[in-house]
């Protein structure tokens, strides 16, 4: 596991969800109030790119069927309407130091 620099504290606003590469892994950055968290990118629905998501009352919508995440822990909230259950997201842990956003990743 290591950590790395993904975003200047303070460059993204309450509910910013930002697409990071970090060495060709791409992950989704999210800020919800004063917290920040990392999850994968991509919808396990039907692979559609979270970055063009949004954040709705501390959950995160995939905006191609509507699939509600938990930011935190990537796990699903609910399925797309008349989908069976889908996989979670997978989440990595961050921090803040220095002014920089940091992501965890194996
Ligand atoms: S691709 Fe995300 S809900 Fe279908």
């Amino acid at each position: 596991m290591a950590w790395y620099k993904v975003a200047k504290e303070g460059s993204m606003k309450d509910g910013d969800l930002f697409k990071a590469n970090i060495e060709g892994r791409e992950i989704l950055l999210i800020r919800d109030g004063a917290n920040y968290y990392a999850t994968s990118c991509y919808c396990t629905h039907e692979d559609y790119d979270l970055s063009e998501g949004f954040m709705d009352d501390h959950t995160l919508i995939c905006p191609n069927h509507f699939a509600v995440f938990n930011p935190k822990d990537g796990s699903v909230i609910s399925p797309p309407e008349g989908s069976g259950d889908i996989d979670p997201l997978h989440s990595y842990k961050t921090k803040v130091e220095n002014g920089q956003i940091m992501v965890e990743l194996p």
